[in-house]
């Protein structure tokens, strides 16, 4: 079908050894999975003959470390971009996007998320229960990211379409049909980069695609496309996620909940904790470069070997009782949700401003949010979420 579509970030699903990880059980609840691996020391093998690691500071040490690099695809159509590659082009392309996403600059985005969350509110139904991913959690970073790529608001609608199409792949591809659909897709989405790349050339502007697309651009033409989908995906599938596991643990933990309502403000400490305690993006992967060793077990050059990161963030060694959610907890940015290293989320600071925004708003409005009914998971175990999550506002306030 000429459709090698990657199977998640980096391939993982394609590589990863931890295959239990991928059946129903794992799936719901992975942790005690982690408990598994970690029983058997800081790194293990594992059957495929691959290395995993749940241990907090080995984790830390390969995201961080240049002995490890990020697996490269050489096929250029369904490269992932920054996420794919190694300095010095990864050092390239990074350098030139990064402005448009540090803490400072991604507060202008703060009227936009607050106006279209106003919106989205509005229309919640207060009399029956809706869908707090499709009505709330998701909206928001396509508005979001739509707004940062420059998508003219004509294609906005199509865009989040395919954006959402495409991105449902990071959960696996669940049929030749889904393969098919996947390839039109992304052609699609190809073609609407390319028309803002045009307009960007013609009408040179100060944002991400001006800069990229500009005279003077390090950026290949071959790079755009992938660089731009990364941005799109990344944008749309992660996000969403941490506002809906966010939201379960709260609604979970009622004094937890109780706590937030009380304080809308500790939001932000809400959605760090949210983070650690069950991360939208599981793990990642890193190949060995050079014969080393990780916590005394030698590590042979061509290894690879799989960071869990949902497993390094319930580490009883870095967190108290690390099955407690906890919004107080103090050291809850030490989670390891958004990697580390020269590939560390380039979105971090916007994912938690919006889901802070969205969680201070959700808790203000809606103080008596019950959950309502069952819930359905994301297929696939890479990206952790939910695809519905019905929740019921019983008062008006
Ligand atoms: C990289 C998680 C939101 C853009 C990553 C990585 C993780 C991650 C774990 C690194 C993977 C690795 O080390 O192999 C998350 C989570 C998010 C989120 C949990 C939300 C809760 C976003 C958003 C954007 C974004 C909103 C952009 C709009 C990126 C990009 C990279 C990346 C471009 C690649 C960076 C590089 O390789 O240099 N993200 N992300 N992310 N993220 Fe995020």
């Amino acid at each position: 079908y000429g459709v090698r579509l990657k199977l998640g970030w980096h391939g993982y699903l394609r590589r990863d050894p931890s295959a239990l990880l991928h059946l129903e059980p794992g799936r719901q609840d992975p942790y005690p999975l982690y408990e598994q691996v970690r029983a058997r020391g800081r790194v293990s093998t594992t059957p495929l003959g691959n290395l995993i690691t749940v241990d907090h500071e080995v984790c830390n040490q390969v995201l961080r470390s240049r002995d490890f690099v990020a697996a490269e695809d050489n096929n250029d159509d369904h490269q992932l971009s920054l996420l794919d590659m190694n300095p010095p082009d990864h050092t390239r392309l990074r350098r030139l996007v990064a402005p448009d996403f540090t803490a400072k600059r991604v507060t202008r985005f703060t009227p936009q998320i607050e106006q279209v969350l106003a919106q989205l509110i509005k229309k919640v139904p207060r009399d029956r229960p809706f869908d707090l991913v499709s009505e709330v959690a998701a909206p928001l970073p396509i508005a979001v990211i739509t707004e940062l790529l420059g998508i003219p608001d004509a294609n906005a609608e199509e865009f989040a379409h395919h954006g959402q199409e495409f991105g449902s792949a990071l959960g696996g591809i669940q049929s030749l049909s889904h393969a098919r659909r996947l390839a039109a897709t992304r052609k699609r989405l190809a073609e609407i980069f390319t028309e803002v790349f045009e307009l960007r050339r013609r009408e040179p502007s100060d944002d991400v695609i001006g800069r990229i697309v500009a005279e003077d651009s390090p950026v290949r033409p071959d790079e755009l496309v992938p660089l731009c989908t990364l941005l799109l995906i990344a944008g749309f599938e992660t996000t969403v996620n941490l506002i809906g596991n966010t939201v379960l643990a709260l609604l979970s933990n009622p004094d937890q909940w109780q706590l937030l309502t009380d304080d809308p403000d500790l939001a932000d400490k809400a959605i760090e904790e949210g983070l650690r305690y069950d991360s939208p993006v599981q793990r990642t992967g890193r190949l060995a470069t050079t014969d080393t060793e990780l916590a005394g077990r030698p590590v042979k050059a061509g290894e690879w070997i799989l960071t869990a990161i949902g497993g390094a963030n319930r580490d009883p060694r870095v967190f108290t009782e690390p099955d407690r959610f906890d919004i107080g907890r103090d050291n809850a940015d030490d989670h390891l949700s958004f990697s580390g290293g020269i590939h560390y989320c380039l979105g971090a600071a916007l994912a938690r401003l919006e889901a802070g925004i969205a969680l201070r708003t959700i808790a203000t409005e809606f103080p008596d949010l019950q959950l309502a009914g069952d819930r359905r998971r994301r297929p696939g175990s890479l990206i952790r979420g939910m695809q519905y999550f019905p929740v019921q506002a019983p008062k008006l306030r």
